[in-house]
């Protein structure tokens, strides 16, 4: 599904990825590595979130190396930020309806299936976000937008 090329990314005058060339299929794979390694940056860069340095990416068999994070999240690219992902004076499903904000499927029919995914979350729809356990729930409707 995804295929990168010679990816270069970092910050200012720090690279922290250099010449990365690998594909994912159509699985579920984790990135380790010790702290610092560069595993966030590299999801930001492959979600756009951090601009490309050099390099090419490919998805679906598509070139995606210029297309923008807000078209990519419409391709079902997206980056579920480590932490202070969740607007914390709002509800649960207000949270929810921002996140399905983008996407071309009807908003309801992908909050339904958020909430068939994470019952606990229908429990709590009218529930201030921020006062969730650790306030770090990932409020993200799903995929396949
Ligand atoms: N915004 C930034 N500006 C400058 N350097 C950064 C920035 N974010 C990360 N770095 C540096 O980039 C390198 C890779 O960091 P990154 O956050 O990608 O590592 P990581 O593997 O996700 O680490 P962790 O396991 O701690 O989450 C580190 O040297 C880090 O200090
Ligand atoms: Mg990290």
């Amino acid at each position: 599904m995804f295929d990168v090329q010679n990816l270069s990314s970092g910050y200012g005058d720090v690279q922290v990825l250099s010449d990365l060339t690998f594909g994912i299929g159509n699985e579920v794979l984790a990135v380790l590595g010790a702290n610092g390694a560069g595993k966030t940056t590299l999801l930001k860069t492959l979600a756009k979130v951090l601009p490309l340095r050099a390099g090419a990416l490919e998805w679906d068999g598509q070139q995606v190396t210029h297309t923008p994070a807000h078209e990519l999240s419409n391709r079902g690219i997206a980056y579920v930020p480590q932490e202070g992902n969740v607007f914390p004076n709002l509800s649960v499903a207000e949270n929810l309806s921002l996140g399905a904000l983008v996407g071309t499927r009807p908003k309801d029919e992908r909050l339904d299936e958020v909430y068939t995914l994470f019952p606990r979350l229908a429990e709590r729809k009218d529930q201030r976000a921020g006062s969730l356990s650790g306030a770090k729930v990932r409020c993200w409707p799903s995929g396949g937008r």
